[in-house]
């Protein structure tokens, strides 16, 4: 197999990203790898995290052989980008809340921001606000519990419905007299978008919901100028074996995992 991009998250989320790398670039090697040991990643401590992230993503390079790597974690990228760089010798292109481009359509100027607690108030998320959207009211809800359900739809358990409608209503409490309603809502977590059915039927009201993937799918082809094409199952790793999370992977292409051991 020629030298994939491999795609890293703390779970099931980086699939999301996956779907787009393959709309983008079609029959480029890929490689997945999460550290399903340590999810979530969203109620971790800073500092032990980047760490975790570091020997895990070390590892995941090391044993794919990969050319690029994807974080497509938003949690992972808003901290750990320049660690990762600065240890790996090969391209990282990282994924972070798409709070410009939601500003850029939003015509209420009233977005949503939902991620994990960690990214919700990361210094990092409070840049983008301040750089890109500084005219827009913007709602940040910690939506930890969305990530469950994600990983629960891959494995092929229903997610639950209540449990989604009730982490969104912070979203939708009405506006006082002369606010904005917001019109635009951010998915600021990969695993989100794996949900989006689920997310649009919970919804009130018609809103746009919008992720990284494609803006990380352009990146990724601009970095990666030649993929290599490669029509196998591309290899996988966890951190923990789980037969469950085994078949989801195999749903979206991948061999059978092989469980690293971060230093
Ligand atoms: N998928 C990850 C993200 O984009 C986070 C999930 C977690 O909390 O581990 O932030």
């Amino acid at each position: 197999m020629a030298a994939p991009i491999l795609v890293f998250d703390s779970g099931v989320g980086g699939l999301s990203v996956v779907q787009a790398l393959r709309h983008r670039l079609p029959g480029a090697a890929l490689a997945y790898a999460c550290d399903n040991a340590m999810l979530p990643y969203g109620r971790r401590e800073d500092a032990w995290l980047v760490e975790r992230i570091q020997a895990v993503c070390q590892a995941a390079v090391a044993a794919s052989g990969a050319r690029a790597l994807v974080v497509a974690c938003n949690t992972a990228s808003t901290l750990a980008l320049d660690a990762l760089r600065e240890g790996l010798a090969v391209p990282v292109i990282g994924t972070v809340p798409a709070i410009k481009p939601a500003a850029a359509v939003s015509a209420t100027r009233h977005i949503g921001l939902l991620a994990t607690s960690a990214t919700v108030s990361r210094p990092y998320t409070l840049r983008l606000i301040r750089d890109f959207a500084a005219d827009c009211r913007v709602t940040r809800v910690a939506a930890d519990a969305l990530v469950g359900e994600a990983e629960r739809l891959v494995i092929g358990e229903s997610p639950d419905l209540a449990a989604i409608r009730r982490t969104l209503a912070p979203l939708w409490t009405p506006a006082s007299c002369g606010e904005p309603v917001l019109d635009t809502v951010v998915l600021g977590c990969t695993h989100f978008p794996l949900l989006r059915r689920q997310l649009v039927d919970a919804a009130p009201r018609e809103v746009a919901w919008i992720d990284s993937g494609e803006a990380i799918a352009r990146r990724v082809a601009q970095v990666v100028t030649a993929p290599d094409h490669d029509a196998s199952a591309g290899p996988s790793f966890v951190t923990a074996p789980d037969r469950r999370l085994a078949t989801g992977l195999a749903a979206f292409g991948f061999a059978p995992p092989r469980t690293l051991q971060p230093a």
